[in-house]
């Protein structure tokens, strides 16, 4: 078999463009534009180029978007005084602090002091509350798990019922709240981690694989069931002769002659996690005029 590619770039750039066309609809009608403002404390290269790619797809979309850059020696009290700045601006409706934290600053107290109805992220434990009761519709969902979600349906249908989904971890940004959404799909979901037992054989069990663990190609292709949908979530940058490159939590060739389908990297989940940024920070412009 010769899997599929799930193009999650030509999928988020066809979303992108359906934000941007209802943003701009919803400004005609209100006079309102969806406002985003945006965190980013100290200079981790990823992160300045996450952050530079959100805030300039955001304006690519007509939406008010706001950066504020703090010193990497930014008190905790200086980051949740630009917190609360734009839980106080009535032209941001949703706010993102960019994660990875430098040490010392406690990152739960920095994202639970972002008001949950501008918390685009998922990160408030409202709306990880609400997304464990079955309430997603009225949650904020954690971007990349929401953007994996659609790349699923895109390659299985909408109805995952009854599909074995294993995660490859835990993490609270991705792998729990992927794991409610594969619930509420109604497929049957283990979660493995670092501790689990025997994970080849956890994930030759798997209709769906995400992995979402940060190890560079981890998953070989004798721990893929063949016909399975492989979503890697992994972004590495290893060494490769005197350059780097990056790769997936998944030994793309090998996964790629047993999956019936496959996400790439880059490519793949990347680009929708931006894509579902927008969505949610369009979704907190309406609710905040309803
Ligand atoms: N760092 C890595 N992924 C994310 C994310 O989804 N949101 C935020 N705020 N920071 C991140």
């Amino acid at each position: 078999m010769n899997a599929r590619v799930i193009d999650g770039k030509a999928f988020a750039a066809r979303l992108t463009q359906d934000i941007a066309q209802a943003a701009g609809d919803l400004a005609a009608r209100t006079g309102t534009r969806p406002g985003l403002g945006v965190v980013l404390v100290g200079e981790d290269a990823a992160s300045q180029v996450y952050v530079r790619t959100k805030t300039r797809q955001a304006e690519a979309c007509g939406f008010h978007s706001v950066q504020a850059d703090l010193a990497a020696d930014a008190s905790q009290a200086e980051i949740l005084a630009q917190v609360e700045a734009l839980n106080a601006d009535p032209a941001i409706h949703g706010i993102l602090v960019q994660l990875p934290l430098p040490k010392g600053i406690d990152a739960d107290r920095v994202t639970q002091a972002v008001r949950a109805e501008k918390d685009v992220d998922g990160f408030h434990y409202l709306n990880i509350g609400r997304l464990g009761a079955g309430k997603q519709d009225q949650a904020f969902v954690p971007c990349t798990p929401a953007g994996c979600m659609m790349l699923l349906r895109d390659a299985l249908g909408a109805d995952l019922s009854g599909r074995h989904a294993v995660i490859l971890g835990r993490s609270n940004i991705v792998g729990k709240p992927m794991a409610q959404l594969l619930l509420a799909a109604n497929c049957t979901v283990t979660i493995a981690h670092s501790r689990s037992a025997d994970l080849p054989a956890l994930c030759r069990g798997a209709d769906i694989l995400v992995a979402a663990v940060g190890r560079p190609e981890l998953v070989r292709r004798d721990w893929i069931k063949p016909g399975a949908v492989v979503i890697d979530v992994g972004i590495n940058r290893v060494a490769s002769g005197d350059k780097s490159r990056l790769v997936g939590d998944v030994a793309y060739d090998e996964a790629a002659a047993q999956a019936q389908a496959i996400t790439p990297v880059p490519g793949g989940v990347g680009p929708m996690t931006i894509a579902c940024l927008l969505l949610n920070t369009l979704r907190a412009a309406h609710r905040h005029l309803n």
